[in-house]
């Protein structure tokens, strides 16, 4: 199913997206000023498929928004496949195709005439239109001239998809894609959105699932009320994510540590506390407190350090479920 026609080639700038102190705040003229992006520098390499994750209105639809135009920013730069959206703004907008979060379609328009007026709007010669090959590949064919109404979400969504590639871009943006959408279609959007970065193009997505980040991302980074939190190679982040300090306070006062405490990252730090750097994954608290006990050691105090970013994954994962 490879509909992209391959992006890479050697003059191809290095960075798909390059966005520098990017600051966005909102003057409603009812309510409140909102920052919804606090200086923001993220740089997404050509051909990768990167996350943007981070809790319902951490500022993740803003960013994408402003990439598309459909936003205004406050300040800062941002480049879409070296295009300044700015100063180029025609050139970067014809580089990306954005999947809108929101399911928006007109219900007059069969999925064929959705997508040769999509292709209209940006301009795509009518002979270089690929509306049956992008048809075939979001598994619209049998529907092609079916009345919008009669389309199911999951179908609506994957002709969303489709609308964004009628331009054919090289960097193809999807606003929590699988929102509310079950899990066979969510597999099936996955498969797809790999196919297509496999023919070269690269992907942008948002979500709120850790989980779906770290299976389908290259690089993720976690925003969070607007500001980055972390942006690291998916395993790096997973690692930073599983590391945890418990501080054991105890009664009796220690001038060396217990050699069978050696197995654990533990450190003396005062006479009565014992402060141990740990992996949630593989070493459980529990662990800790038995080899404790079993040195006859009284515990008096424990306490658990979380790292910022953790209480960000956290929040995330009660979010999950
Ligand atoms: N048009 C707008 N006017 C005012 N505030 C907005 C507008 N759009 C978004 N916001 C606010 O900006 C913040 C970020 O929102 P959004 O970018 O939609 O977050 P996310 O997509 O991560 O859930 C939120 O506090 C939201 O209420
Ligand atoms: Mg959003």
């Amino acid at each position: 199913m490879n509909i992209e026609k391959s992006h890479r080639n050697d003059d191809m700038p290095l960075l798909a997206v390059d966005i520098q102190n990017l600051t966005k705040i909102y003057n409603p003229s009812k309510g409140k000023t909102v920052e919804a992006l606090n200086n923001i520098n993220m740089k997404v390499p050509q051909g990768s498929i990167f996350g943007i994750l981070g809790p319902n209105g951490a500022g993740k639809s803003t960013l994408i928004n402003i990439l598309a135009g459909l936003v205004v920013k406050t300040s800062g730069i941002a480049k879409i496949w070296n295009f300044d959206i700015e100063r180029e703004t025609r050139r970067a907008r014809a580089a990306i195709g954005v999947v809108p979060q929101e399911v928006s379609l007109d219900a007059f328009f069969s999925p064929r005439e959705a997508l040769e007026l999509q292709a209209g709007l940006y301009g795509v010669p009518k002979k270089e239109r690929r509306t049956d090959e992008i048809l075939e590949a979001i598994g619209l064919t049998e529907k092609a001239n079916a009345d919008a109404r009669s389309l199911s979400g999951g179908m609506k969504r994957r002709l969303l998809i489709g609308k964004a590639l009628v331009h054919t871009p090289p960097v193809v943006v999807l606003d929590e894609p699988t929102a509310g959408v079950d899990v066979e279609l969510r597999r099936q959007l996955w498969d797809y959105v790999r196919d297509l970065n496999k023919a070269g193009t690269t992907i942008l997505l948002t979500t709120h699932y850790l989980k779906e980040a770290e299976k389908m991302c290259d690089t993720i980074a976690i925003i969070d009320q607007g500001q980055m939190v972390a942006c690291d190679a998916t395993p790096a982040l997973i690692e930073r994510l599983d590391q945890r300090t418990l501080i054991i306070t105890i009664k009796e006062k220690l001038h060396k540590l217990p050699d069978n405490l050696n197995d654990f990252s533990v450190t003396l730090t005062t006479p009565i506390k014992l402060t141990f750097e740990f992996s949630p994954s593989k070493t459980s608290t529990g662990e800790i407190i038995t080899a404790v006990q079993k040195e006859m050691l009284t515990i008096v105090d424990l306490q658990t350090l979380d790292s910022d970013l953790e209480d960000v994954f956290i929040r995330m994962t009660n979010l999950n479920g």
